[in-house]
Formats: structure tokens, sequence, C-alpha cells
């Protein structure tokens, strides 16, 4: 059933009572800085936090009262928060412009849970798939799967763009610590040749494995290095760009909804590994698009991860929300970013596997909510998704910090650190970790006048050197970055994705806008192809631009 069909339109979020009177509050409580929220109430760093899944989510950081918090949640139950949310998890069709359900939760249910859409049981389909991946990657891993040549597979390299790569790389890099040693994992994405050509320069193809990822098997960038992989390979072990040798079924797997277009690409479909349309791209690194994370780590590892996800979609589903993770997040981020302003999120992971947690974060969180209407498609009158990006720390610690303490903006932070080491190295993880409190103390506090009076400081440096603080942080710490803590990250923020989209009353599962740049991008591709000069209509900027290209980059242009 579409939830909207029939449903009533909301009234508009900026006229609720709870809105309203949130920025009544927001007006009281703004000139209050976090030094005096804390003076005030100063055992609050032992209350305003929450735990769930092995993930301890301190928000006391967040420029809120306890009065915040509470209507905070008044809003999020007139919004309807516990509704969307049971309609998610069973099976609703809560994405209305695609009319589908968003069953990602299903993709880590425990085998003997039960979930349905349109009537049907899609547990043990998706435990049928993972059992065969299992099978698979347990083949790849032991070298029981042998190339074409009888050669061992040394080089798994996943093809993919989007969601259909940005979880697998971000779960590998993660995940190294676990993952087999004695394998290369790389991943292909951007169609840049380039990309293609350094991820393959020094491997051979008698010893390496395609994974193909596309949910729908048609895009541009995937396809377009999934041919030219099949050329390379082919050279190697096949002659010519024909599979006559059938090395594609060797060399080649992929990981798809499109059965026919697996097909027409020269996969045979026992060497596909599927998923569902109610699974939304950037939800997917759990489903088989995840094949490349449990070769790298194993079955028991990836199930680990899952564990992991499902522990925080349970704490979801059932903790009142005001002890409730990726509720409070969802809702402080709604704080921060439609009362106090803010227009971006920092993410700052104390790990350095977490390297491409930011740029993955980025998609989940940017895809999902950069929307400007309604689901009754009325323009909103209030800001939606804000801009995610961020860098390991402590590496931005000397590069973009300095704007977080001292900049205009305000930039509130989420730093993610962990108790264990997984590579003790002296005392370094107490370094790392202590430079983590460090910063979400400077950013809170600050330094003021006096204190830095009281320094020496010269009166004309003063000014320069104050941190005025009241800048906005939530710590998110675990006891040691395994798979089941990764699952459980993951699923933190996808929820809090789902708790704001919720508040926003937007789709937080379409991704239309993405879709003019791409038909723009084929018709262009073929006039910058055409012998003869093309007729251009495009504006007199891009015209020229596509001419200059043409006339400037050599080959047979
Ligand atoms: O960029 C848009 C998008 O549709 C993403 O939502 C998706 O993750 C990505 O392209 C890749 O799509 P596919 O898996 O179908 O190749």
């Amino acid at each position: 059933m579409n939830v909207r069909a029939g449903a009533a339109a909301r009234p508009a979020l900026t006229t609720r009572p709870q809105w309203l009177a949130l920025q009544r509050h927001r007006d009281q409580i703004k000139a209050r800085h976090l030094r005096e929220i804390f003076a005030d109430d100063p055992a609050r760093g032992e209350r305003l936090r929450a735990e769930a899944a092995g993930l301890y989510f301190d928000y006391s950081k967040q420029r809120v009262t306890d009065e915040t918090l509470r209507l905070l949640l008044d809003l999020a139950n007139a919004c309807g928060l516990p509704q969307r949310i049971a309609a998610m998890f069973s099976g609703g069709r809560i994405n209305t412009t695609e009319d589908r359900a968003v069953l990602h939760v299903a993709l880590r249910a425990p085998r003997g849970e039960h979930i349905e859409v349109d009537g049907k049981d899609i547990v043990p389909e998706v435990h049928a798939v993972l059992d065969r991946m299992a099978a698979f990657s347990g083949k790849v891993r032991s070298g029981a799967w042998v190339g074409h040549s009888g050669k061992r597979i040394r080089n798994v390299i996943s093809i993919g763009i989007g969601g259909s790569d940005l979880g697998p790389v971000m779960a590998y890099e993660t995940l190294r610590d676990y993952s087999q040693r004695d394998m290369v994992f790389r991943f292909v994405s951007n169609v840049d040749g380039t990309d293609f050509v350094e991820a393959t320069r020094d491997l051979d193809a008698a010893e390496t494995l395609f994974i193909i990822c596309s949910k729908t098997f048609t895009t541009l960038e995937t396809l377009t290095n999934a041919y030219a992989a099949r050329a390379w390979a082919l050279k190697v072990l096949g002659g010519a760009d024909a599979d006559k040798s059938g090395a594609v079924a060797k060399h080649f797997v992929a990981v798809s909804t499109n059965v026919d277009e697996v097909r027409k690409f020269g996969i045979d479909t026992a060497q596909m590994f599927g998923f569902w349309d109610w699974v939304g791209g950037r939800y997917s690194m759990d489903s088989a698009i995840g094949l490349s994370t449990m070769i790298a780590i194993g079955a028991e590892n990836f199930r680990a991860m899952l564990a992991g996800f499902h522990a925080i979609d349970e704490h979801f589903r059932t903790t009142p929300f005001e002890r409730n993770l990726p509720t409070l997040m969802g809702l402080l981020a709604i704080w921060n970013n439609n009362f106090l302003g803010a227009t971006t999120v920092a993410v700052l992971p104390y790990a350095q596997y977490l390297k491409r947690f930011p740029a993955y974060l980025q998609q989940l969180t940017m895809e999902s909510n950069g929307k400007h209407v309604t689901l009754d498609g009325v323009h909103v009158d209030y800001e939606t998704g804000p801009i995610y990006w961020g860098e390991p720390g402590t590496n931005g610690q000397h590069s973009f910090y300095q704007l977080i303490h001292q900049g205009t903006r305000l930039v509130p932070c989420d730093f993610i650190g962990f108790c264990q080491a997984l590579n003790p190295l002296g005392n370094q993880h107490d370094l790392l970790m202590a430079n983590l409190f460090a910063q979400s103390e400077a950013l809170a506090f600050g330094k003021t006048v006096a204190e830095v009076k009281a320094e020496g400081t010269p009166d004309a440096l003063v000014p320069h050197r104050v941190c005025e603080g009241d800048r906005p942080s939530t710590t998110i710490l675990a006891e040691r970055l395994t798979p089941h803590a990764l699952g459980a990250l993951v699923a933190l923020y996808e929820h809090s994705v789902f708790v704001q989209g919720t508040i926003w009353n937007i789709d937080s599962f379409d991704q239309w806008g993405v879709e003019l740049g791409k038909a723009l991008a084929k018709r262009t591709a073929l006039e910058i192809a055409s012998q003869k000069d093309p007729e251009l209509a495009h504006d007199s900027s891009t015209n020229a631009l596509i001419r200059r290209y043409r006339r400037l980059r050599g080959g047979d242009a």
C-alpha cells in the first residue's frame, strides 16, 4: 500500500505549534553559552547520553537543555515518527515517488524473522542470497575458485558507483584489519579511465575476479568500466574481445536486480547475486552489493556486521525516543540545522580505518535528504539536508579545524572514537584519543579573554587568541572497531537520516535530481563523439565549452 495514498496532506511543518514552540525556546536560550549550560547543569555529561549496540552516544555538548529535548520529542511525535517507523519496518511503500517499500532493515533480519512485501515473507530470500554469497566467498578465499587458466584468484575488483561502490569501499577500508591479507581488493567507480587503468596496471588478469555491482545494470559509469574490464581480461585470457573461451564465467560475477541486463553483458545468472527494489542503492552495503566485503573479511565477520546493523534496528524500533540513539541524533540535527542555522555537519572519525566514512555518509545523508519538496509536492519553506563532510582526526585538526574553532560559521561535529587500538603502537592510541577529547572540549568551552590575558598575551593579540567556544558536538565512542561496531554505526546514521526526513516530510529514498545530469551527459557524449561539427543547442557557455573541448582534446575530434 502506498502510505500516502488517500492520506490527508500534513499540516505545514513551520506552522505546527511544536515548531513554533521550538522557535520561541531557541530565542530564549540562544544567548546561553555551553559554558553556562554546563555550569547550571554540571552533571549533564553523565545524563545527556544514550547507549545501544555497544555505541556510547554523548550529546551533552550540544546546545540543548532538557526543555529543548522535550520540545524536539514533541515535534517528532507530532510529525508521526512512531507511525513512520512502523510503516518502514512493516514494508509500507514509504518511498512514494517510486512507489517502493524501504526495507534495508530486512537485509539484516535474523533467519526466522518474518517481514512481508506484497504478502510474501522476504527474509528467506535474503538468507538464500547470503548463503550463496558465503559459499562463493568461501571458495574464493580458500583458493577453490580458480581463474580460467587454473590460477588462484588473488585480486578482487569491485566495479560500481554511488551506493554500489561507496559502501563496499568504506567497509573494506574500515574492516581492513579483518581482511584476508594475501588478497588485493580494489574498487573502480569513476568513468575517468584513470580509475580503471590505475586499479589494474600491476595485476594479472588470470588472477583477477571482477564483481560488477549495479542495482539497475544500466549505469553509464559502471557498464563502461565493466566492458573495459571484460576487454582487459579477455585480451589475456580469451583473445580479442569475444568471450570465445568462456573466461568471463570464471572472472566475472554480477550483483544486480536486473537479470536481463546481466545476461546481456554475458554473465550467467548462476553467477549473479540478486537483491530487490526495496533496497535503495545507498542502503545496500549489507546486501549482495557487499560481496567484496564478504570475500575480504569472511562470511562470519560479515554476519557479525549484519548483527550490529540489526541491533540498532531493534533499538530504533523499540526504544523510547528519549533513549533512542538514531532519534536523538536526527532530532539534534534538526535543532542545529533548522533552529541554530547550521548548514553543515563535520564527521570526524578518530580512526584511520574510517577514512572513507565521511564520503560514504555524503551519499547516505545528502542523496537521501537533499530534497526541496514535501511528500505532497509542496516546496518547503525550511532548510532540509545539511552538507556532510569530514576527514579522520588528527589530520583534520591541522587543516580545517581552525574554521570550526574560530570561523564565523556554526559547524556541528560528530566525533567518533574507539577505546581499543587495532594497531597498538607505543602510546599512539592514547594520543589519538586525547586529541578527540581535547577537541570537543575546546570547541565547547573555548578560551575566554580573561584566560588569554592571564597567559600574559599582549593586548593586541588577545582577540586573535580568544576561542569563543559554544561549538556543539556529539561524541560516539565504542570499545573497538569491529564488524559489529561498523554495522551499528552505519545503521545509526541510516535511521538518523530517516528521522530527519520524517520531520521534513520529504522522500528520503528517491534521487530524481541526479537524473537530469545523467540525461544531459548522454546527449553531450553524442555531440562530442560526432564526426561532423554538431549543431549545439545548449546555452552559449556550454556550447563554447564543448567546442573548445572538441578542438583541444586530440584524438579523432
Ligand atoms: O547516482 C544515482 C544513483 O542512482 C545512486 O542512487 C545509486 O547508488 C547509483 O546511482 C548507482 O546505481 P546502480 O547501482 O543502479 O548502478
